[in-house]
């Protein structure tokens, strides 16, 4: 594909719909939606608002980085706090499709509804990929930023039109976008992290203190795991618990798993084999988290396993 072509011909596209209208969109600073805004302001510059959402499940520094980062990049960012709708929406859902659709009714609806109404925007602009819409559509599982293909028409049930730029391309595509485009390496390259962000690595019930806790494994997962040029790594927290010792007690504790994946476009998957030493490492830092007990590697490629547990 002639990656140069296709930006001239978004840009254009882009110009076209929205003609003098506003538009909005949400930053999370990973490559697909990096790459949606500065198409968008490349083509209608500051008539396309960009604000990064604040759900409370966010990667520790990640929504200061981001606004400083697109500051530094001449877009301006408008830091949106949603914590509690989020997690209120979240309270007592176990189920992941459930949480899954929280999120997205949080975000669409409570969230974008009121910045719509707030700002007159009438086109909101998504980073909605390929294979998002191919698992969507599959039924391998709902990717939260997926509506027209299932069926929901956001003109009717939200108020704003969605257009999205990347739905042509898959994970490498966007990358070369990102390139033809001048971002970062730091966002070109950034491994994928889903739009329901540490949801999407909590079984079971998502609440402020278990979100503390995966939150803190990821931290130690990406600071250990960045240099392995792996396609993806992440921590998950399990919803089971085990017997462990904490200071010569006995203690029913959290499980936290750590996945590291190859992968070209995240269709498939296979483990990387973390030298031991490494994953030893990991495991003594993740087990000296308040309340984690144990560290588990997966060794499961996708498929039959998917990349998220959620
Ligand atoms: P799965 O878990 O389906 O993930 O094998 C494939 C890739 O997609 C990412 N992913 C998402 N990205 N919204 C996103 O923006 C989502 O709801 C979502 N769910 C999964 C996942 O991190 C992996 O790279």
């Amino acid at each position: 594909m002639n990656y140069k072509a296709f930006v001239d011909e978004q840009v254009a596209s882009i110009q076209a719909s929205v003609g003098n209208h506003l538009a909005i969109n949400a930053l999370s600073g990973g490559v697909d939606s990096s790459v949606v805004t500065v198409l968008g302001h490349r083509a209608v510059g500051d008539r396309l608002k960009t604000v990064f959402v604040e759900n409370g499940l966010m990667r520790r520094g990640e929504p200061e980085r981001v606004v400083h980062l697109f500051s530094g990049m001449g877009i301006p960012v408008r830091l949106v706090d949603a914590k509690k709708e989020f997690l209120g929406a979240l309270r007592g859902l176990t189920d992941p499709e459930e949480k899954r659709n929280a999120i997205t009714r949080t975000f669409y609806s409570t969230v974008f509804g009121k910045l719509v109404r707030e700002t007159g925007a009438k086109y909101l602009f998504h980073g909605t990929i390929l294979t998002d819409i191919e698992e969507t559509v599959a039924g391998i599982k709902r990717q939260h930023n997926i509506l027209a293909q299932i069926g929901i028409d956001p003109e009717k049930e939200y108020g704003y039109q969605v257009l999205e730029p990347l739905k042509t391309l898959r994970k490498d595509g966007v990358r070369e976008v990102a390139n033809i485009l001048g971002l970062p390496p730091e966002i070109s390259g950034r491994i994928p992290f889903p739009g329901p962000a540490l949801a999407t690595r909590i079984v079971g019930e998502v609440t402020e203190e278990r979100i503390a806790t995966v939150r803190e494994a990821t931290s130690i997962v990406e600071e250990e795991l960045e240099n392995t040029g792996a396609f993806q790594y992440m921590a998950v927290l399990l919803g089971d618990k085990a017997t462990g010792m904490i200071q010569g007690r006995r203690e029913f504790g959290q499980i936290i798993v750590v996945r590291c994946i190859h992968s070209v476009d995240a269709r498939a998957a296979t483990p990387v084999e973390l030298p031991w030493d490494k994953l030893k490492r990991i495991c003594e830092r993740i087990t000296a988290i308040k309340g984690v007990n144990r560290c588990l590697y997966d060794l499961t490629p996708k498929p039959p396993a998917t990349i998220e547990y959620i």
